[in-house]
């Protein structure tokens, strides 16, 4: 089976997970914004797409998801990972795929934590992340899992989760060997 990952990314963390979950699976790695689409649907059967979260949105989605009829017509298999700051939970998923309305789609998805450094952002997201925290700390209704992420992005936190890519690695061959056995 023929397998692309491709990825959005803001300071590397996800470019890495799907540089290695490539690896794994035998398939190609490509940041979103490069593909060439039209080439890309005749010469893979599986696409995977991996977005960083920020504020509960996994960046690169709508984009990626723009050519959903496409690879779903084409009888392709589609994945999706986040990675993001947030401790992976049954929660905080339902929270992921609601907010990003991943439920309307076919797609298997898999939410991995990553790293996270402040100082590697860009200004913009400098600012954004600045500014959200602040909001987190004086809003009443934010949730324990949002809230608890605040205090989690005070310094760097180096995270990688292996068992998490092992996973979608073992998911994507396990599809390999059903579809060209
Ligand atoms: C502005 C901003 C908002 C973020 N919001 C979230 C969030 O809502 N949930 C979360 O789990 N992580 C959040 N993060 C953490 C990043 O998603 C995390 O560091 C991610 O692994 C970065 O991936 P990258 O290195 O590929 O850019 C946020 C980071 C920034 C800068």
């Amino acid at each position: 089976m023929r397998t692309i990952v491709l990825y959005k990314t803001s300071t590397g963390c996800t470019k890495a997970y799907a540089e290695d979950l490539a690896k794994m699976v035998g398939g190609d790695v490509l940041a979103l914004n490069k593909l060439n689409w039209k080439k890309a649907l005749e010469m893979y059967d599986c696409f995977v797409f991996g977005g960083w979260v920020r504020n509960g949105v996994i960046m690169g989605l709508n984009d990626f998801l723009v050519h959903y009829d496409d690879m779903n017509d084409g009888g392709k298999d589609i994945l999706v990972f986040s990675s993001g700051m947030s401790i992976p939970s049954k929660q905080g998923r339902e929270e992921l795929i609601s907010s990003n309305i991943l439920d309307l789609y076919h797609v298997r998805y898999y939410q991995l934590r990553g790293s996270f450094d402040l100082q590697k952002l860009g200004p913009i997201n400098r600012f954004i992340m600045k500014r959200s925290l602040s909001y987190l700390e004086n809003d009443p209704e934010a949730s324990p899992e949002r809230k608890s992420l605040s205090s989690l992005l005070e310094r760097p936190i180096e995270y990688y989760d292996h068992e998490g890519v092992e996973r979608i690695a073992s998911v994507i061959n396990k599809i390999a060997s059903q579809k060209f056995a």
